[in-house]
């Protein structure tokens, strides 16, 4: 033993590029897992970090890569895992709270694209949105990787799953992954269209990405006692928003941001998604979609995918 710490290949962050470079392998804290990586997930915020629009939170590593799958060091035991950072690289740690299992014959790069994805949705439309059996909801950006999951999981789940997406081919995606209907927002008027589709009655829950002038527009189509859950603002972080709408149909508008969230609360969306959604993916009710799967090396070539929105689904690095 030389007492030098081992090496390993990550992908960072330099003047808003990503490069591959050697770093010493992370070392678990108290309550870690020192994960061998063998595929990371990449989300749009990866891209926000880049562009040093999103930083990592104090104390948290700044190598990109917000979930993985791989082989928990000591164990052998496979994984998938939230993390808050560090998911681009060969090994990366993270709380044993926020690990769970790989179903079985499920691959490594299938899972990695499961944590980051389900958990959001998971808080979102079925704690926050306190979403029920039977009722409808509006998934914008359908074909992204947080839309695909959310129609997945709220059919799953016994509900009716609407989405908007950019294109005939993202539509027709969303439909085979179980919408009842799906608008192309850029030849269609959503709320038109939802409201003709839903006999004038509007729908549940709005999982709403894109902000602007999109959030007066939901709140149009939102059923008595609706919800709308903001998780982004793609287009515009600012709206205007007509309060007596919110009054006359008794609306409640809430939100959440994943990443700062304490290990606390982390843990209690895996322990509820581990016992709800995980039998589900399971039994292949939901399944995650993989659109591209890059090497760890060309994740500058998977962040450019990403940022030409023509992807359906996730894409997803292999280490
Ligand atoms: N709050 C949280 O905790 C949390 C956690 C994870 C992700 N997110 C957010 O959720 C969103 C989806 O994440 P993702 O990783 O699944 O990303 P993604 O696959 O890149 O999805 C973005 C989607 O938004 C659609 N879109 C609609 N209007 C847009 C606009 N004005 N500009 C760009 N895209 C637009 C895009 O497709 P079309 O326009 O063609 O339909 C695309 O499908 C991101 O905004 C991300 O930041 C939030």
């Amino acid at each position: 033993m030389t007492g030098k710490k081992q090496l390993m290949k990550a992908i960072a962050i330099k003047d808003e590029a990503l490069v591959p470079v050697e770093i010493p392998r992370p070392e678990p804290r108290e309550g870690e897992l020192l994960i061998r990586v063998r595929a990371a997930g990449v989300n749009r915020p990866d891209i926000l970090q880049r562009q040093g629009l999103y930083p990592p939170p104090p104390g948290v590593t700044d190598i990109p890569g917000l979930e993985v799958a791989g082989i928990v060091e000591g164990t052998g035991a496979r994984v998938c895992a939230l993390l808050t950072g560090g998911g681009y690289a060969e090994y990366a740690c993270a709380p044993s709270s926020q690990c769970l299992p790989i179903p079985e014959g499920m691959s490594f790069e299938e899972a990695a694209a499961l944590p980051e994805c389900v958990f959001t949705v998971w808080n979102n439309i079925f704690e926050l949105g306190k979403f029920q059996p039977g009722e409808t909801v509006l998934i914008h950006g359908g074909s992204s990787g947080i839309g695909t999951t959310a129609i997945q999981m709220v059919k799953a789940f016994g509900g009716r799953a609407i989405a908007t997406a950019g294109s005939e081919d993202k539509c027709a995606a969303c439909l085979s992954l179980g919408a009842v209907l799906a608008v192309n927002y850029k030849t269609q008027d959503f709320v038109q269209e939802i409201l003709d589709f839903t006999d004038g009655r509007g729908v549940d829950i709005v999982l709403d990405m894109v902000g602007g002038d999109y959030v007066r527009r939901n709140l149009e189509i939102l059923a008595e006692g609706g919800r709308h859950v903001s998780i982004a603002f793609l287009k515009e972080a600012k709206t205007e928003i007509v309060i007596p709408v919110i009054m006359k149909k008794r609306l409640t508008l809430t939100g959440s941001q994943l990443r700062s969230r304490p290990e606390s609360e982390k843990a209690a969306l895996a322990t509820a998604i581990l016992q709800h959604v995980w039998p589900r993916i399971e039994r292949g009710e939901i399944r995650p979609l993989i659109h591209q799967i890059y090497p760890l090396a060309e994740a500058a070539q998977a962040h450019a995918l990403l940022e030409t929105g023509q992807h359906i689904g996730k894409i997803v690095l292999k280490v």
